[in-house]
């Protein structure tokens, strides 16, 4: 165990703090940091063995690709072969925000940094902590989620700091995630752009941006030939088992209390929208926001899914969501947790 040292969003201020967080990723360590997504371990993305740490710390597997976090638009040309004609009017929409591109990367890139992969996935974030760290570390910063590997991303302090102290250099207290789910990864350099990942910048979004089709393969059988390494591998999981329900509440109730009723010595809980709280009666519930504010529900998944490890529960049903807008990334996040467990009432 080392000691990790935890700063404060005012401490990046203070010329010495600066200093030190400048040289800790120089010397190849890593820094968990706060985005506008979820939390990030940062290590220097030009070194493979800060890179190489990030995967021993996260417990990842090494085939899964970093995304790679920069500080301006002018420093994407120095990692990437092309700029396709798509990503420019992206950029102009969607950057510095929770929009990462995937382009051929160049040699000056490790494939330690981009999991063997001759592609690079870039993103620039717009959080201004995030950006001042990534500005003082005057590197680009490879960064997965700040969580152990298999386990729901973070998106409070208390959590990062769970999962990684005295595994990384530095931590950043940064506060709440204000989005709550990664960003959204999309391949530009397809003929089609294809989403791997959705998230906030939706699919529609990009359609509307660009003025044509973009494609989907985040859905993609994690089975065959994942385009994105990440799908393949089982995410977000609590120790409990996770199942998702289709149907009306009155339908969720009385299925869920007759599980209960046959299971008595199992926990259960019900994760559900804020409308439909005071319906459900004598069960352990887990509002995460009303349907009509779905990006509150989105800032609260991860944290959700978190809790119901601290509370034990063995069994966690889970109200599905409607997929419109951010629904999508919020029902995609759901399904990995459950599996893809789900039950049609
Ligand atoms: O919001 C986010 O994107 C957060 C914050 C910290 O920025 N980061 C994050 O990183 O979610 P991570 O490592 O947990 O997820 C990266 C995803 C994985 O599914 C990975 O497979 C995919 O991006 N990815 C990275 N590089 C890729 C590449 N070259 N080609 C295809 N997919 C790639
Ligand atoms: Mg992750």
């Amino acid at each position: 165990m080392k000691q990790t040292i935890v700063y404060t969003i005012q401490d990046l201020q203070d010329p010495q703090i600066k200093q030190h967080l400048h040289d800790t990723i120089h010397r190849g360590g890593l820094v968990v940091f706060p985005t506008e997504t979820v939390y990030g371990i940062g290590g220097n993305a030009l070194d493979k063995l800060a890179s190489k740490r990030i995967y021993e710390v996260k417990g990842r597997p090494s085939d899964n690709p970093l995304i790679v976090h920069i500080g301006s638009i002018d420093e994407l040309p120095k990692y990437v072969l092309q700029i396709p004609l798509v990503s420019l009017k992206l950029m102009e929409s969607f950057w510095p925000g929770p929009l990462t591109m995937i382009f051929e990367k160049n040699d000056v890139v490790p494939l330690e940094t981009t999991g063997g992969l001759s592609t690079i996935a870039i993103r620039y974030p717009s959080s201004p902590v995030a950006l001042d760290f990534i500005r003082i570390a005057k590197v680009p910063i490879a960064a997965p989620s700040a969580n152990i590997s298999g386990k729901p991303s973070s998106t409070e302090f208390k959590h990062v700091f769970q999962d990684l102290n005295g595994l990384v250099d530095v931590m950043i207290d940064g506060g709440p995630s204000t989005i709550g789910l990664e960003s959204t990864v999309l391949d530009v350099t397809t003929p089609i752009p294809t989403v791997l990942r959705p998230g906030s910048v939706t699919k529609e979004m990009i359609e509307t941006c660009l003025g044509t089709f973009v494609q989907d393969a985040s859905e993609q059988s994690s089975i065959d030939a994942p385009k994105s390494p990440g799908m393949k591998y089982t995410h977000y999981k609590p120790s409990g088992n996770v199942m998702i329900l289709y149907g009306n509440r009155q339908a969720v109730q009385a299925h869920v209390q007759a599980y209960m009723k046959d299971n008595p010595l199992i926990k259960t809980a019900l994760i559900c929208a804020t409308d439909d709280e005071s319906f459900y009666k004598d069960m352990l519930l887990r509002p995460l926001g009303y349907r009509n504010q779905p990006s509150q529900i989105a800032k609260q998944v991860f944290s959700a899914l978190r809790e119901m490890d601290e509370w034990n529960v063995q069994m966690i049903f889970i109200h599905a969501f409607s997929t419109e807008d951010i629904g999508f990334a919020i029902m995609n996040r759901l399904l990995k947790a459950a599996g893809y467990h789900i039950m049609h009432l």
